[in-house]
């Protein structure tokens, strides 16, 4: 029987395609750092079974359109609202994602911003590479406390659990809206359930962990800022679009809120023109919540290993549908 076809839109260690090489036929776009452009990657799957995406590849309905033929789409990434997963089902295209192996990594890295926007620590590091570190002062980058301080996790899935408990170690107060109320991580962990309107009113630091979905899109608005404590300081470590982020540029600039923290953006990647470069209380990092080597090499052999599943027949082992 004649090999299956794989492509993978990005390029990744020779190591870790290795033990599937002699089970698949692989091609793959050489080049680690940008995303391959979408008519080469639709030609390029004219002539395969299966794609490995990230998230920089936009799977909408004309991709699937054109690439029908598939078995599989196996996304690097937990979150998948970069593919059509209805359209998918219409033409019958398996889609895997990569949950559990990254939950850890994302949610160090949630709570390190976190810390990071508290403490302010890239305005102190700012400062000495910018030999701007004058006396030592009573205020100089105070900034606020995390022990003890109310939490509140806005979306509760396997990261915002791992949040919480990161956070019990800092004492701190947590509390949790999800769509789903989960009593048994309630028990488990020590959270309570608020409703969405009563965690940001009353949280010290609302952390969004949402998917991005149409009922989540700019869930985070001039209104939900609005009604936030004045020194509340907002995580985002999801997708961004859940949040309007003119609505946030303007909270944060007339300090409606005192800070934010953010992995995540509508429109990525940003740079040093984005408006929010401008406002010295935003954290900003490029999209870095699972990005550890080791995680990262879990989720490509995670994608692999889903791939295999299906070309080999199976149900693969993390399925979208
Ligand atoms: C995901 O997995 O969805 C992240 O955002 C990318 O690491």
């Amino acid at each position: 029987m004649a090999k299956k076809k794989l492509y993978i839109a990005r390029k990744v260690p020779e190591s870790l395609i290795k033990p599937f090489e002699t089970e698949f036929d692989i091609r793959m776009w050489e080049n680690e750092s940008d995303p391959i452009p979408r008519d080469i990657l639709l030609e390029e799957v004219q002539n395969a079974d299966g794609l490995l995406s990230l998230m920089t590849e936009n799977i909408d309905r004309t991709f699937l359109q054109q690439a029908s033929h598939l078995n599989i789409i196996a996304n690097m990434a937990v979150g998948y609202d970069n593919i059509d997963v209805e359209a998918a089902k219409e033409y019958d295209i398996t889609i895997t994602n990569t949950p559990d192996v990254l939950t850890e990594t994302t949610a160090d890295l949630t709570f390190a911003l976190l810390m990071a926007t508290a403490r302010r620590l890239m305005e102190g590091s700012d400062l000495i590479r910018q030999n701007q570190w004058g006396n030592w002062s009573p205020f100089g980058l105070a900034g606020t406390d995390i022990f003890g301080k109310k939490l509140g996790i806005v979306g509760m899935g396997r990261i915002g659990e791992a949040v919480a408990r990161r956070a019990a170690g800092f004492n701190m107060d947590v509390v949790y809206y999800n769509r789903r109320r989960k009593e048994k991580v309630e028990r488990d962990l020590g959270v309570d359930y608020n409703t969405f309107d009563e965690l940001i009113q009353t949280s010290d630091y609302i952390v969004s962990l949402l998917p991005m979905t149409n009922e989540t899109e700019n869930i985070f608005n001039q209104h939900t800022f609005a009604q936030m404590k004045s020194d509340a300081i907002f995580i985002n470590a999801s997708r961004g679009g859940v949040v309007d982020e003119t609505a946030l540029f303007e909270a944060l600039k007339h300090k409606k809120i005192q800070a934010a923290g953010l992995d995540v953006f509508k429109d990525e990647p940003i740079g040093a023109n984005h408006p929010f470069v401008e406002l010295p209380n935003a954290v900003l990092l490029p999209h870095i919540g699972s990005a550890t080597v080791a995680t990262r090499e879990k989720m490509i052999t995670l994608a692999l290993e889903n791939i295999a599943k299906v070309f080999q027949g199976e149900k693969p082992k993390t399925p979208v549908w």
